[in-house]
């Protein structure tokens, strides 16, 4: 039996590591953003928020990875979170000043 996958549009992970500073209340910030935008099972851009180790790019934390556009984001802050969230998030649109590195 394999298990069974809720359909989300994007997977973020976001980096709790140390050398990050262990950002957990801002992936607590991430995750009500993303709840009071209503992206969550049910909406057409639901996002599944993780947070992770590291994810060994510790230089300009907090860092965090969307898939499936697999983008890096680093530096992040509040104001960040919001403008991901509106932008990518609910737009479809990564938002290129705060991104680092995107794979393909
Ligand atoms: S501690 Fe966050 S990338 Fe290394």
């Amino acid at each position: 039996m394999k298990p069974t996958m809720m359909p989300y549009k994007r997977h973020a992970i976001f980096c709790c590591g140390k050398s990050c500073g262990e950002q957990m209340p801002l992936l607590n910030y991430l995750k009500d953003r993303v709840m009071q935008a209503g992206l969550i099972v049910g909406d057409p851009n639901a996002v599944r928020v993780n947070r992770a180790g590291c994810l060994g790019v510790c230089a300009q934390g907090p860092i965090m990875v969307v898939y499936p556009e697999g983008v890096w984001y680093c530096n992040l802050d509040e104001a960040a979170i919001d403008q991901i969230v509106e932008q990518h998030f609910k737009m479809g649109e990564p938002v290129e000043s705060l991104m680092f590195y995107r794979y393909g």
